[in-house]
């Protein structure tokens, strides 16, 4: 069910600073900020050639990184993005095998304009899980 890895997420307590070490620093290619208000974050893309890196910010009151950046003030690893075919199947092949989906089940539009969903991290060893239909 799962194909490639999309890419690995950073939650990042400021944006601008997280693109200058990834840029200046490491060198890499860094995407143009996007902002999600859907999702609560603005995000920017690393290209690192067999995947990409998402350095997220909060955006917005509530958003859904705060809590994290609460625990992890420094910023950190947040979630990893795997690539499926069909992700209404998917969604419906892991809700049978117990596993929980966050949210409502219905999948929203991720940053790369395809549809997005969640899994809980609990079900997965600690490691939040994002699946985009790709
Ligand atoms: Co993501």
């Amino acid at each position: 069910m799962l194909n490639r890895l999309n890419h690995v997420a950073i939650a990042v307590p400021d944006l601008a600073a997280a693109v200058a070490s990834y840029r200046d620093t490491l060198g890499a290619h860094v995407s143009a900020p996007q902002t999600l208000p859907g999702h609560g974050v603005t995000v920017v893309f690393v290209d690192v050639g067999n995947t990409m890196i998402e350095l997220l910010e909060p955006l917005g009151e509530d958003s859904p990184i705060a809590a994290f950046l609460e625990r992890n003030p420094g910023g950190g690893m947040h979630h990893l993005c795997y690539e499926v075919e069909d992700i209404l199947r998917a969604r419906d092949h892991l809700k049978q095998a117990g596993a929980r989906v966050i949210g409502d089940g219905t999948p929203k539009t991720g940053a790369h304009g395809k549809p997005v969903l969640f899994l809980h991290p609990k079900d997965f060893h600690g490691t939040l899980i994002e699946l985009e239909q790709a």
